[in-house]
């Protein structure tokens, strides 16, 4: 009962249904009903008029009325639904003969309702020419019943399409709800980098100011990420040109003569330095890959992915040797897309860069390069511990880094990485590469060419 209310006050695809439904019904039954005891009444006095017909028809051909011929009609199925036709006697004389009714013979001319016995007959008299009067009937019972089927006839049609229709109602106003449950489906279906207005050209009148006023929330959403994006860069800006002039002074300072204890405690002030530079480098290329607006047209050129993956891979040799981590590389032929380059750089740099910092010496990394038509894909995996798949959704978050991870890093890697694969409409996947520990991770990005 709880559930039909909630449904009542929550659904109007239900509530529409059920008012629909109850008016048909209201309408209906009523209709029904009238129309079987106009049939009833129609069949009664049709029945009726048979038998002043019977009695007319009896009385003109002079036929001897004497009393109901059983040998003469056979042995009826239905005994009961037969129409006597009898001369009203005195008693003792109707008593002689069992097959006539003991009908008194001070009945009235005319149509009636009589109880013979204990069972009412419906009987039309009428005085014949010789003075005789003729009685011709039938049982009550027997003419309720055919009228009660005719009326039963009548409301069948009712019976029988009110369900249907009130089936049909249903199904109509689903569909014409259904362009709202398909825009609920569309925005769930959306990332939520995705804030695109909705379609507002091909929806039904009553819906399109809804429509509209979440294009305009949409709108203000953008403006407002837009806001933070330009305030993340901006900012990241600003602090670069004083970060790079602290960082020359301190190399300047290195560069000095300086007591060994002095040079012990200048180390840890430059690599804060540099962690620091590259954290700010990462904030701006996030700040950058999270744009919402289409790139310029000149940005956007056909990237040639192994020449990108090549310039990578070669800044990349010297942690990679450091490490002890051999690279391989796996190319289809020239593969190109029409992208910015320095996204694509930067999408393959932040998944090498990881894939050497969290794999241990001696490790290997794999990069494959495939293409299809219409799609190409980056794997990069690698033979270090890999993401338990707990957290293989918030590695994406900004700033989240896996706990336990012992290298230097922002946590924005993967944002960044994201962003770009959203921005350029492909899908990214984490994936163990193997199934012993450690587990290795392997990182599928499919992008549409
Ligand atoms: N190849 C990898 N192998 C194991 N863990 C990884 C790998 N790449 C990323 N991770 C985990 O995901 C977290 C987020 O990565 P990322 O966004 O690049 O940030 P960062 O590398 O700056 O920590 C890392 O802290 C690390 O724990
Ligand atoms: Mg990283």
């Amino acid at each position: 009962m709880d559930g039909f209310k909630t449904r009542l006050s929550h659904s109007l695809q239900f509530r529409l249904s059920l008012w629909l439904s109850l008016v048909i019904l209201a309408m209906a039954v009523p209709a029904g009903v009238y129309s079987f005891f106009s049939a009833f009444h129609e069949a009664n006095d049709l029945q009726d008029d048979q038998l002043r017909q019977v009695a007319a028809l009896v009385l003109s051909r002079d036929l001897p009325p004497a009393t109901p011929d059983r040998r003469a009609t056979g042995k009826m199925k239905d005994d009961e639904s037969k129409v006597i036709v009898q001369i009203l006697a005195p008693a003792q004389y109707a008593g002689d003969d069992d097959t006539s009714l003991r009908l008194p013979a001070d009945l009235p001319d005319g149509i009636q309702t009589v109880k013979v016995g204990h069972v009412p007959w419906r009987l039309f008299v009428k005085p014949a020419a010789s003075g005789q009067r003729l009685a011709v009937g039938q049982q009550t019972e027997v003419r309720d019943e055919i009228a009660r089927d005719s009326g039963l006839r009548t409301v069948m049609p009712f019976v029988v399409l009110i369900p249907i229709l009130i089936a049909l109602v249903s199904i109509m106003v689903r569909g014409m709800l259904r362009p709202i449950a398909r825009l609920s489906q569309e925005v769930d279906r959306r990332d939520d980098q995705d804030i695109r207005p909705l379609d507002e050209q091909h929806v039904a009148d009553e819906i399109r100011p809804l429509i509209g006023s979440i294009n305009r929330l949409l709108r203000r959403v953008a403006d407002n990420m837009d806001a933070q994006r330009r305030f993340l860069a901006d900012a990241a800006h600003e602090l670069r040109s004083p970060l790079t002039a602290l960082s020359l002074q301190a190399e300047n300072l290195a560069a000095t003569d300086l007591s060994p204890t002095s040079k012990a405690r200048l180390l840890p002030l430059r690599q804060g330095l540099n962690r620091s530079k590259a954290l700010l480098e990462q904030l701006l290329t996030l700040a950058r890959s999270q744009n919402t607006g289409a790139p310029q047209p000149s940005q956007v050129t056909q990237v040639s992915l192994q020449a990108a993956l090549r310039r990578v891979v070669e800044d990349s040799l010297p942690l990679a040797q450091a490490n002890q981590i051999d690279i391989g590389v796996e190319a289809d032929t020239e593969v190109t897309l029409a992208a910015q380059e320095v996204d694509i750089v930067a999408l393959i740099r932040n998944l090498i860069d990881n894939a050497i910092r969290y794999t241990p010496p001696g490790g290997n990394v794999e990069i494959r390069l495939h293409a299809q038509p219409g799609l190409v894909s980056i794997e990069v995996e690698d033979s270090g511990p890999g993401i338990r798949e707990a957290e293989r959704e918030r590695v994406f978050d900004p700033f989240y880094r896996v706990p336990g991870s012992d290298q230097d890093g922002s946590g924005l890697g993967l944002s960044i990485v994201k962003s770009i694969v959203a921005r350029l409409h492909g899908k990214i996947e984490l994936q163990h590469a193997r199934s012993d520990a450690p587990y290795g991770l392997k990182v599928i990005i499919r992008l549409p060419t």
